[in-house]
């Protein structure tokens, strides 16, 4: 099989951007690992920025967002890119990418058992913390950044009314609470927990009990609690990979970065990738342009180091950090008393909430 750019992954940014190349008459193939059930039944990250959202008109998957879509809701990718009739091979095995530094890098996978081959101009790695794109770069070459939080989110999925129609970040002594949402009645909560934590230790009447705690007496009144429908823990991450390009290999999202929930920058990050590499792509080949793909790493990183800045400070600012000194504590009320008391301050955070320009 013969292709323009083969795509490692099949979650939100591999799929975004097949789509995108699709609607403007470049050719891709995405190799996804995972049965399409397996993706679709995913947890999904649950605020979208402006950007985003355009990103998801252009590549003409943005009806259901548009009809169904609240403030902070999900979306889904999959119906669209099925209609557009592109190519996403499933279950597609032991994937590798060969020749990154000549002008025909190729990709090989197994599928029912059979070798399988794939050549490409270009190819895009959107398959995630563990996957191959990355491990793919020479070491001396890579150089990794991270920082590893002592304490996880546990989170829990509920067919319940959201306590409020805005999301609540909550920092209380007992470790920081978040309130969400996916629709009117499906809600989504978290707490901070230790790392030592197992989900099995926390019954829904206790995760409840906990959550309340951490909120102000009239929320917690309001609160509407019942069975979960998803638990889980997640720890808390930064990391940076840098370059993001490897020859004719482009990293994208979290192959190349991660950040701490808090924020919610995560799938934003890789949207905002995905938006370079389509207009990279765009250039090079409707209009000759190598610019914007020999630019894509610098450009893409200086705004995924900025979503990663944004995202170490509200963990910081929100949580309970246990080795904190008395100092540091007094340091983090002084942080959040100051952004209360500062509109310069408050429009600085909202100014990267709702996401950092292109
Ligand atoms: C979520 O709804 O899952 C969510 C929202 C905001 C965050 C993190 C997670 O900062």
């Amino acid at each position: 099989m013969k292709t323009q750019v083969g795509i490692i992954g099949g979650g939100p940014s591999g799929l975004l951007l097949s789509q995108l190349l699709h609607v403007q008459g470049i050719e891709t193939v995405l190799l996804e690992k995972h049965k399409r059930e397996y993706v679709l039944g995913r947890i999904r990250a649950g605020v979208l920025e402006h950007g985003f959202v355009d990103l998801m008109r252009e590549a003409d998957c943005a009806e259901r967002m548009d009809a169904e879509g609240e403030i902070h809701d999900g979306f889904e990718l999959y119906d669209a890119r099925e209609k557009a009739g592109g190519i996403v091979i499933h279950n597609a095995l032991k994937v590798q990418p060969h020749d990154l530094k000549s002008d025909a890098p190729y990709l090989t996978y197994e599928l029912d058992g059979e070798a399988q081959r794939v050549d490409c101009e270009f190819i895009i790695g959107a398959d995630g913390y563990h996957g191959v794109s990355r491990q793919s770069i020479p070491k001396d070459i890579l150089k990794e950044y991270e920082r590893v939080y002592p304490f996880g989110w546990l989170g829990v999925l509920s067919e319940t009314k959201p306590v409020s129609p805005e999301l609540i970040y909550a920092k209380h002594q007992r470790g920081f609470a978040l309130c969400s949402l996916r629709s009117q009645v499906l809600s989504r909560y978290y707490i901070q927990v230790p790392l030592s934590d197992k989900v099995e230790d926390w019954s829904d009447d206790m995760f409840w009990e906990e959550l309340k705690q951490r909120l102000p007496d009239d929320v917690a009144a309001n609160l509407i609690t019942g069975p979960s429908i998803e638990k889980s823990i997640a720890p808390l991450r930064s990391f940076v990979a840098e370059p993001m390009r490897y020859g004719n290999l482009f990293l994208a999202g979290d192959s190349a970065h991660i950040v701490p929930p808090t924020g919610a920058r995560g799938l934003n990050s890789a949207a905002s990738d995905i938006q370079y590499l389509y207009h990279a792509f765009v250039d090079h080949y409707l209009n000759n342009d190598n610019a914007g793909l020999e630019g894509y790493s610098d450009k893409a990183l200086a705004r995924v180091w900025k979503a990663q800045r944004f995202s170490w400070w509200m963990t910081t600012l929100l949580h309970t950090f246990p080795e904190n000194s008395d100092y540091d504590n007094k340091l983090q009320d002084t942080d959040l008393a100051y952004l209360f008391s500062s509109k310069s301050a408050m429009t600085s955070m909202a100014q990267n909430y709702v996401g950092l320009p292109y």
